[in-house]
């Protein structure tokens, strides 16, 4: 059983950051599958993978705000920065001296977090042949 799945309720209205979130998701779930099987060795690989591809995915995001001129711009980079640099000091420092559960409470939330409250914002910035939205 997952524990999550992506809802109707997370739409951002583009395609190729819907699917971007859903795979986002499915990361969490694998992670979420890890720390219910206590296997403490996928630890590394997992949150190397999971920060990867949310580097990966800002970087598509940042495009499409950058492009469709979305105000809060400046912010929101800031916000998936921060997360980067939190993420890399995380790597560099604690790891090793934190459980598998820990880290995963703490990209999980922020993740979900960021795109409820953050990434729902600009979805009324996208375009309309980008945007299934139904306002
Ligand atoms: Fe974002």
């Amino acid at each position: 059983m997952p524990l999550m799945e992506w809802d109707e309720s997370m739409a951002v209205h583009v395609d190729e950051l819907d699917d971007q979130h859903r795979q986002l998701i499915a990361l969490i779930n694998e992670a979420y599958d890890a720390v219910r099987r206590h296997d403490e060795h996928k630890r590394a690989e997992l949150v190397d993978k999971m920060a990867r591809y949310a580097r990966l995915h800002f970087a598509t995001e940042e495009g499409y705000l950058m492009r469709y001129g979305y105000p809060e711009i400046e912010a929101h980079k800031a916000l998936h920065a921060k997360f980067n640099a939190d993420v890399d000091e995380f790597r560099r420092k604690m790891l090793e001296k934190t459980n598998l559960s820990q880290i995963f409470v703490f990209l999980s939330r922020w993740l979900i977090t960021h795109i409820m409250d953050e990434d729902r914002k600009y979805s009324m910035f996208m375009p309309k042949e980008e945007s299934h939205a139904e306002e």
